[in-house]
């Protein structure tokens, strides 16, 4: 099996981090070097309050933004919530499910699916993020919690995973911010095993799923990991704050493309 014929994703997620003069910068010089790489999505996902200006930075060029997170309802008295078509004039893509919202705020599989809903109702493109705990990887548990991520949060009636223009990110808790990673080949298997189970889910080709990599992603690994089989690209935390690594990821996935192009 092999995801050959898909358009890689790069997504930077910026986190709580910059300010918004910063990100601006940042969102800059990501258009610079992404001239560069035009075989690849580029997505940018950056703190609520640098939407705008970052969008007005980013223009007319084909850098995508995204937002790191909404609320399930389109409006009503949610202090501090954001609704989907806050973010929608902007954003092509939300990201949902990471693993700090998961395990910081206590986000539940069943507060994701409303949110995917939601996102899909409202047009935007989802950026899934699911992944294992240490523990659970140790007990030997990985599919089966990623599978139960993914049947909660993904509606059995969702016409079309491809369609709707779903990633899912496959990113190991244990893998973020920490600088340790699943080997390349063990981010094969399980990035295949969920191609499979969405194929199986929404009666499509595993190659036509989308599954990045996320967790500890740098300059260095960057190439082991876009260049599997099942794997389309990257969603890259603290490094997508440093431009030079930034790029170096981007080009990783440009030359994957590449390489993976039939003659
Ligand atoms: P790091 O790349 O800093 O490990 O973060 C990964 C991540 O959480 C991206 O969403």
């Amino acid at each position: 099996m092999t995801a050959a014929g898909l358009r890689p994703v790069v997504a930077a997620n910026w986190k709580m981090h910059t300010t918004v003069e910063e990100g601006c910068l940042l969102a800059r010089d990501v258009c610079e070097r992404a001239d560069k790489h035009p075989d690849i999505d580029v997505v940018l996902f950056p703190p609520f309050v640098h939407l705008w200006p970052v969008a007005d930075m980013l223009g007319a060029t084909d850098v995508e933004l995204g937002a790191q997170n909404m609320h399930w309802e389109t409006s009503g008295a949610f202090t501090g919530e954001i609704s989907a078509s806050m973010i929608a004039p902007v954003c092509r893509y939300v990201l949902l499910g990471h693993s700090e919202r998961r395990h910081v705020f206590h986000e539940t599989d069943d507060m994701i699916a409303r949110k995917v809903r939601t996102a899909v109702a409202a047009g935007l493109r989802i950026m899934l993020a699911i992944g294992e705990t240490e523990q659970e990887r140790r007990n030997g548990e990985t599919i089966a919690v990623l599978t139960r991520q993914l049947s909660t949060a993904l509606p059995v009636d969702l016409p079309s995973l491809t369609q709707e223009g779903i990633v899912i990110a496959y990113e190991p808790v244990w893998a973020i911010g920490t600088g340790v990673t699943p080997t390349p080949d063990d981010a094969e298997r399980v990035s295949a095993a969920i191609s499979l189970w969405c194929a199986d889910r929404f009666a499509c080709q595993p190659e036509a799923v989308k599954v990045v990599y996320g967790g500890s992603v740098t300059a260095e690994n960057a190439v082991s990991f876009v260049r599997q089989p099942s794997i389309s690209g990257a969603l890259v935390g603290g490094a997508s704050l440093r431009i030079d690594e930034f790029d170096a990821i981007m080009h990783a996935a440009q030359e994957s493309r590449t390489l993976r192009e039939v003659p």
